[in-house]
């Protein structure tokens, strides 16, 4: 078994046990207010840090500053980034890989991150990308039926193309749909399965003798779309390597599909992993589609928007307006400031703020103003984007065809 599988659920020592993080596909708890200890998540999944050194050497290669999520370390952990690096240098061809498990009929704040990435790297490296929308995997794992979530697959896929991408370099898949469509996927599909044991998941994914067979098959085809013949329309038969942009909770699926590709004749696929996006109430758990309180919807109108960062936000303020402005705030905890880091791209801007906040100038009340000033434009921004995604415009998205 390599490295990378080894680092698994079942093999965690004792003191690792003792973690007070949970992170898992399906799953993300931690203790501290401070969300998760990501250092210490690194170590345990055996991925490497984006340093400075591999930041600059991105700057360099893709002649461009690095966009403020890379910068401000919100992706902060790699697999094989520099391999990718080094075909974009010499002129080789990679496409970028990600997805979206569909559970709710409205995206949330938190899924605009990622996905804000991803178009900025299309951009950067003018490269196909592909998107694929589990729907089999969230009617396996929630009490969803298929009808119900291929219908999510959809509205998810309306707000992913509202994020900007270039419709000549993107496709996005339904599983449900396109499994049946090629079955070049499928032989994929089953040509990862035969190379991955029961045990092996296990140890994975933690599944046991009572998981549903679904659930144990179901990591091949979250595999797959990193094999580039699973999409014959967009590659032909030509084996190109791929970048992955996800968070770090599904490391354990693109473990599992780098320890397998090398034995069935592909390239590892590369990783970028970001860290998650906090709830409202505090970084403790992150942003979930299903706990309404929690959550900011891309389809909230300006007016919920406001009243949720007023009543949910959590506030790293102090009591009173006295023990505020001679304490300070900590914006290590406080949640309007947390989402100013992924929202206002302006460092000066967002550095004034810190000081202020911490030195107990800025109170709480109007820490949270700027965070409703700066939202409810990209709130805005999106929702007009969206109207305009016709039926058309989404099957042209979902249709099979060659990318440039
Ligand atoms: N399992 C992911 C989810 O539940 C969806 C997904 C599929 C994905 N393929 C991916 C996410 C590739 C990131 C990269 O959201």
């Amino acid at each position: 078994m390599s490295g990378e599988l080894s680092n698994n659920i079942r093999s965690l020592s004792i003191d690792e046990k003792e973690y007070d993080d949970f992170v898992d596909p399906w799953n993300v708890v931690s203790k501290a207010d401070t969300g998760v200890d990501y250092d210490k998540l690194i170590k345990r999944f055996g991925s490497s840090k984006i340093d400075d050194e591999l930041l600059s050497r991105f700057e360099k290669v893709t002649n461009k500053p690095a966009h403020h999520l890379l910068r401000r370390g919100f992706f902060f952990s790699h697999r094989d980034l520099q391999l990718i690096l080094n075909r974009y240098e010499t002129g080789k061809p990679f496409y970028l890989y990600t997805g979206r498990g569909p559970s709710s009929l409205s995206m949330h704040l938190g899924h605009l991150i990622p996905f804000t990435l991803c178009k900025w790297l299309q951009d950067v490296f003018n490269v196909p990308l592909v998107i694929q929308l589990t729907d089999d995997e969230k009617t396996l794992w929630k009490d969803l039926k298929v009808e119900e979530a291929y219908k999510m697959a959809l509205e998810n896929a309306k707000d992913i193309i509202a994020c900007g991408f270039n419709v000549n370099k993107t496709f996005i898949f339904s599983d449900f749909t396109y499994l049946g469509q090629r079955s070049e996927f499928y032989r994929n599909v089953i040509r990862i399965q035969k190379c991955v044991t029961f045990n092996q998941v296990k140890g994975i994914f933690g599944f046991d003798d009572s998981t549903v067979i679904g659930k144990i098959a179901f990591p091949a085809v979250q595999a797959a779309p990193a094999l580039s013949t699973s999409f014959p329309d967009i590659f032909g038969d030509k084996k190109i390597p791929c970048l992955i942009p996800c968070a770090i909770d599904q490391d354990p699926y693109f473990r599992m599909t780098r320890d397998v590709c090398p034995r069935i004749g592909f390239d590892k696929p590369a990783l970028l992993h970001s860290k998650f996006f906090p709830a409202l109430q505090g970084a403790k758990t992150k942003m979930s589609a299903s706990e309404a309180n929690s959550t900011i919807y891309v389809n909230d109108t300006p007016k919920q928007l406001k009243n949720k960062i007023n009543k949910y936000a959590f506030s790293g303020g102090q009591a009173t307006v006295e023990e505020h402005r001679e304490i300070g705030g900590n914006c290590d905890v406080d949640i309007s400031y947390q989402y100013l880091r992924f929202f206002l791209d302006d460092d000066d801007k967002l550095e004034q703020i810190r000081k202020d906040y911490t030195s107990g100038k800025l109170l709480t009340g109007e820490l949270k103003k700027i965070l409703i000033d700066t939202l409810t434009p990209v709130l805005v921004q999106h929702q007009e984007n969206r109207a305009k995604i016709t039926d058309d415009v989404l099957e042209k998205f979902m249709t099979p065809r060659k990318l440039l």
